[in-house]
């Protein structure tokens, strides 16, 4: 933690590097508009996920994505989106050169059928060897989506059942793939990446910080507390609390907010996703707060991410204090509505600056 960080906080407030968000969902066209001036407020940089529709599997697309992307910050923010490629069973291994020279930071394996947008996704690991070897020659990351999709296994169990059936010999066959757990939900999980070399980190998201899976039935179903991985048992949520708040440089913050339209989240088939870029420091606050830690919130938010990935340190500053403040119902998304993750409800810390 920075000096100043610890001098602001018995005044109610922290002031630190400003953080990267290593896990982000923005979607595209007239969404980006609503999206984007959300997490650039907070953020210095984004890695930015691929599933869109179709998916982003060329560099070429990558690079006119961020485009897109720039042209919703609002003027003077200064916010940089990192890109990333979407495996399939047939992203060519040249291209991962390609878009390691342009700047592309990582490519996401999403086990096809696993969550929202995943029917271009990897249906077998080895299918994309030739890729992924090309991609621990290049040191591209690989981010997984960690659950594996078999209708057999109960919902809760496809993070566990992924690390032992898939991971782990993946693992094996590549000892010096970047890779990063993303979104990880359970204590195996943890287990897991504290037990592996340098070579493996993990994301953590707010949401799965500050809730357990009660809060997906707590007076009804609702169903803007349901993401993929679904929010599990409570002991798997002290378990991430611990692995976020210890100082370990292999957790660090990936939001996973993913905005998705009302009617398609309150809906028969309701879509997986939480948005909560609006407040997304405000809730890792309010987490790291709860349990004692916000000492720890920096170098989780702003380091460590940083880190792995091999980029610089932000140089600018967030300052959060301690006060209330009430959560919008929603926003205009397009045409549509958005409601973020606690819409109406109070939190406990606000973003100052
Ligand atoms: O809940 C989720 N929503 N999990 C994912 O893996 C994808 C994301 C989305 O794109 O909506
Ligand atoms: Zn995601």
């Amino acid at each position: 933690m920075s000096m100043s960080s610890q001098n602001c906080l018995s005044g109610g407030s922290i002031t630190i590097t400003r953080p990267d968000d290593c896990h982000l969902h923005v979607r595209d066209g007239d969404a980006l508009a609503c999206v984007v001036p959300h997490t650039a407020a907070r953020f210095a940089r984004a890695i930015i996920m691929p599933n869109l529709r179709p998916p982003v599997t060329t560099t070429a697309q990558a690079l006119l994505y961020q485009q897109r992307i720039l042209s919703a910050v609002p003027p003077g923010l200064a916010f940089l989106p990192l890109m990333t490629l979407y495996l399939t069973d047939d992203l060519d291994a040249d291209e991962i050169k390609r878009a390691r020279d342009a700047g592309v930071v990582a490519v996401k394996l999403y086990p096809a059928g696993a969550t929202t947008n995943s029917d271009a996704g990897v249906t077998d690991i080895r299918k994309t060897y030739a890729t992924l070897e090309a991609m621990q020659r290049e040191g591209m990351p690989l981010l997984l989506h960690g659950e594996v999709t078999s209708h057999a296994i109960d919902v809760f169990d496809r993070e566990a059942v992924f690390i032992e059936t898939q991971l782990m010999p993946l693992r094996q066959d590549f000892p010096e793939l970047k890779m990063v757990l993303e979104h990880i939900t359970t204590h195996e999980a943890v287990q897991y990446v504290l037990a592996c070399d340098r070579w493996t980190a993990a994301t953590i998201t707010a949401h799965h910080l500050l809730f357990n899976r009660n809060a997906i039935f707590a007076g009804g179903i609702r169903p803007h507390y349901f993401c993929l991985p679904v929010l599990k048992r409570e002991t798997h949520r002290q378990a991430l609390l611990s692995a976020a708040t210890c100082g370990s440089r292999k957790f660090f913050l990936g939001t996973d907010s993913a905005p998705h339209a009302i009617h398609l989240k309150e809906n028969n088939s309701g879509c997986a996703g939480c948005y909560t870029a609006f407040a997304a420091m405000e809730l890792y606050a309010q987490a790291f707060d709860a349990a004692g830690a916000i000492d720890k919130l920096e170098a989780f938010a702003s380091f460590y991410g940083a880190d792995f990935y091999g980029l610089p340190h932000n140089t600018g500053t967030l300052t959060l204090r301690r006060e209330s403040w009430r959560l919008p119902d929603s926003f205009p998304l397009g045409q549509d509505q958005l409601k973020p993750l606690c819409s109406g409800e109070t939190l406990a810390w606000r973003v100052v600056s």
